[in-house]
This record gives C-alpha cells, structure tokens and sequence, in this order.
C-alpha cells in the first residue's frame, strides 16, 4: 500500500464550512473532485495531506483512502480489512484508534464495526511481524476511519489525528469559546486580510482575534502543532515534514498589520486570551483591556468591528440579553460610523434588538445551532429598524 502514490483525499469540516474550506484547498493549487455538506475530496498524495494538515484553517481531519470495498457482514468487513497491507503502514509500536460512521442494517452499532476493523489490523501485523499495536480510543497516533453506508465500506487513514479544530494554542478556554475553525471561517467570511484594524469586543478567549492575527500574518496554524496522524504512519518521511515547516515558518505578510483590538467585561477573559495569544504567537499584534464593550477603544482608521455576543439559553438569560443586544445597535450607532460591523449569533430574534438593517446575513452552524453572522454597513445615516 503506497500512500505517497496519488489516491483519494477526504478532508472533513464542521456543517456550513464547506464552501470556506473548498476555497482554503484550491488557493493551495488543488482541485476539489466532490464536496458533501462536511467533507471534500480531491485526488493526492502523502506530501499532500502533510500540506493539507499543515495549512488549512477551516477543515477538521484529512482523509487518506486505503479501500473501499462491498461488505454484507461484520465478518465480511474483518476478511477484507485483515486482506490489506497493514504492517506496512503500522507499526507493532504504534497506538492504534479506530473511528467509525455507520450507517447499514447490517448492524447497528457503530463500536462493534471499529472493534471488527481494529482486529482486522493487528491481526494482520501480528501474522507479518509477531507484535500486535496497542489500541484504544486515544486518537493521538494512528487512527484509521470507517464509513460504512449500505452495502460499502470505506477504509482511511486519518492523517491528522486530533481535530485540526484543536491547534493547541488554546489552554485556557473560558466560557462558550468557539471552535477554531469556526472562527477562521468567520473571519475568513468577512473578507478582512490584515490591511485594516479588526476589533473585537466580547473577545471571550480571544479565538476571533487569535484566528484574525494568524490569517492576517499568514501563518499556517499547523506550525502551532506538534502532533499530527500522519507522523505515526511507517512511511512518514520526517525530513519532509521538517523542510516544509521551514518552509512555511518564512512565509511573512509583507505589508503592515493594522492594529487588532480584543476587550472583555470580565478580567479573567482577557487573561485567559491574553495567554492564548502569547502561545499561538500573535500576543504583539493585538491590544487587549478589560471594559464593557461599549467603551472599547477604537482606532481612528475604520475597519471592522465583530462581536460575538451571547445567545442565552434559559429565558431569564433571553430577556436581559435583549438589552445587551440594543446597546450594541447604539455601540454601532454612535462610535462606529464608517465601519463595518458583525455580530454571530445563535438567537435570531435577540439578533432584531440590534435595530440596525444587515446588509448581508451570513449562514452558520455552531454545536448544531443555527447562527448568522449578520453584516452592519455603518455610514452615518445608517438606518434604524423600527424598535
Ligand atoms: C460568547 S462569549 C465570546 C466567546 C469568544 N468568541 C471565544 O471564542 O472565546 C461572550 C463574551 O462576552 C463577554 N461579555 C458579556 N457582556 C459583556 C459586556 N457588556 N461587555 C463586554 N463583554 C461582555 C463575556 O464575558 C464573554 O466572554
């Protein structure tokens, strides 16, 4: 099995990245054969998918086909997974994980699929070289995924591991964070490069400003990781690896960065963002300080402005919110002309109290909510919806 040959490369997202995603993979110079609502395919190599984990900022795992293949059984998906070359791939040390998505009436339970494919593979590097790999749930080494639809099963190897959600900057959280590559779609989606100031009030754990500073430097966000799939794999060609993380460490935006701006109400917010920034290396792009979004100090250059509020879960949350809500129409309003302004939010109807007309509303889905990133255009005579 030579995965440095071309094959099938499936890369996985969150629901409603997609189309973030396909654009991410095609300014790397690729072609996308097939795109489903949380996946893409595009044909590759080993080098590839290296490439692949190491730059994309939306995508959550790349996929490396080893088979697909008719299957009626579970003992029939143990004969043809045990059939294929193994031990060439994985090593009787490795730490082997099996991740499955099923979805056949030929069984209902999607743990017994993995244990049948996990038997299979250390079966099989048991018979060539006398060591089975240990196995379990820990998905940090090598991880093989199933899909089995119907009547057809797909074996892959998972080249990432963790989630390429989880770039390892992020050590401390704070409440409701959004996802990483979430963010980066947010941000990518309101066309902002580094050429002016992005402010983010409500910056929670500061992943929208994080997001901003690594897209606007241009920085491949895997270079923040140092555990990836692909490196558990036998044929991991570790001084290519190497060579193009040097590579990739040069890549600087030439012109300047404007200024990125990050507050919070809530001081142990901006110190827990304050740490992530340091640890992802963005800390000298972005000012934080602590004070109610409203007072947030903004640059006399325009630029953008992007807030994600919370959305309330309980009633009570629901009603003070829509007051919070209201203020940041007049934030918009009053310190804002010239801007631009976003607000993502899971709550259409606390989205109204803003009172302002969104000139584009933008779909999302955060943890199966709906959300919209709704888009102010704030000149002056910025026009109020009726309350
Ligand atoms: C949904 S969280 C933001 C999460 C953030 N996007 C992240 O990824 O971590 C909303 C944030 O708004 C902050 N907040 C609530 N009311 C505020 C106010 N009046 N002024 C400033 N920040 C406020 C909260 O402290 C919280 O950190």
């Amino acid at each position: 099995m030579d995965l440095h040959k071309p094959g099938t490369i499936r890369v996985t997202c969150a629901p409603g990245l997609v189309d973030y995603l396909r654009r991410e993979v095609e300014d790397l110079g690729y072609r996308v054969n097939s795109s489903q609502l949380t996946s893409l395919e595009m044909t590759g190599t080993t080098r590839d998918a290296m490439r692949l984990n190491l730059f994309l900022r939306t995508g959550f795992n790349v996929l490396h086909l080893v088979a697909k293949f008719r299957c009626a059984s579970p003992d029939e998906l143990y004969k043809r997974t045990n059939a294929l070359p193994w031990d060439e791939m994985i090593s009787p040390d490795e730490y082997l994980s099996v991740v499955s998505s099923v979805n056949t009436p030929t069984i209902n339970n999607w743990r017994f699929a993995s244990l049948k494919v996990k038997d299979a593979i250390v079966d099989r590097v048991a018979s060539a070289v006398g060591r089975r790999p240990d196995s379990g749930s820990k998905r940090e080494n090598f991880v093989v995924h199933l899909y089995w639809k119907g009547d057809r099963c797909e074996l892959f190897v998972n080249t990432t591991g963790r989630k390429l959600a989880d770039r390892n900057y992020r050590k401390i959280p704070h409440k409701a964070p959004m996802q990483e590559t979430l963010a980066a779609a947010v941000i990518l989606a309101t066309g902002y490069d580094g050429a002016w100031p992005l402010v983010n009030p409500m910056c929670g754990s500061g992943t929208l400003a994080i997001e901003a500073a690594l897209i606007a430097t241009g920085r491949p966000p895997g270079l923040l990781r140092s555990n990836f799939g692909f490196m558990h794999h036998k044929a991991f060609d570790a001084d290519g690896w190497k060579t193009m993380r040097i590579e990739a460490k040069k890549i600087r935006r030439k012109a300047r960065i404007a200024r990125i701006i990050a507050t919070d109400i809530d001081p142990t917010a901006v110190e827990a963002a304050t740490q992530n920034a340091e640890t992802a290396g963005v800390r000298h792009l972005i000012d934080f300080a602590v004070c109610d979004f409203a007072d947030t100090p903004l640059p006399s250059e325009a630029g953008i402005v992007v807030i994600n509020p919370e959305y309330g879960e309980r009633l009570g949350e629901v009603s003070e919110l829509e007051r919070t809500y209201e203020r940041m129409g007049d934030f918009f309003k009053r310190r804002c002309s010239g801007w631009t302004g976003y607000v993502f939010t899971g709550n259409l109807s606390l989205a109204k109290k803003v009172h302002l007309r969104a000139s584009r509303r933008i779909e999302f889905q955060n943890a199966k909510i709906d959300c919209r990133l709704l888009k102010y255009d704030l000149y002056s005579g910025t026009r109020r919806t009726p309350p």
